[in-house]
């Protein structure tokens, strides 16, 4: 029994070795619900339908409305460029911070678009937590 002692360590390497290096599921909307809380509420309040920023200025926009004011579609694209910080300048002002700290991690395949079958789908790498903010964010949509 020395012997499989012995190997045992190596045993759980080599498993960990074959073991997928990324987990390549979908973030459930329980994880972008995490980092939403941690940093997007203060803003945009609990619940996501707006709130203050305590300054003069736009207020926080109504996050629960973006489908509706997309024509019932999400706009996944606007807002991970938003998030992220790509959007910026469309913004036109800096009173959202960016959160590029979400682009480092592992990436997932999201269909950006969010409109597309499943045969023409515009799957993009897009950084696990920013997949994470849309499919809470999505969830969140009123009709
Ligand atoms: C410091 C306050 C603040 C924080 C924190 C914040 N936002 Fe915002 N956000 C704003 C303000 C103010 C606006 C509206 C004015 C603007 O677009 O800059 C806005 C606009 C947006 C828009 C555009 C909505 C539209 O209809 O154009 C999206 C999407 C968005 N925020 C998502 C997020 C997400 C996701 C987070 C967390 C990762 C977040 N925001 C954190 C203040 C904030």
């Amino acid at each position: 029994m020395t012997f499989v002692a012995r190997c045992t360590p190596f045993a759980f390497v080599a498993l960990a070795a074959c073991a997928p290096s990324q987990d390549v599921a979908m973030p459930e909307p329980a994880e972008g619900a995490l980092l939403f809380a941690q940093n997007c509420a203060i803003c945009h309040g609990a619940n996501g339908q707006g709130g203050s920023t305590g300054t003069d200025g736009p207020p926080p926009a109504d996050l629960t409305r973006l489908s509706l004011a997309n024509g019932g579609v999400f706009p996944r694209e606007m807002v991970l460029t938003t998030a992220d910080g790509y959007n910026r300048q469309a913004l036109g002002d800096q009173r959202m911070p960016e959160f590029g700290g979400f682009l480092g991690g592992e990436t997932v395949p999201l269909d950006v678009s969010g409109t597309a079958s499943a045969e023409d789908a515009n799957l993009t790498p897009v950084p696990r937590a920013l997949a994470a903010l849309v499919a809470y964010l999505e969830t969140l949509q009123v009709e």
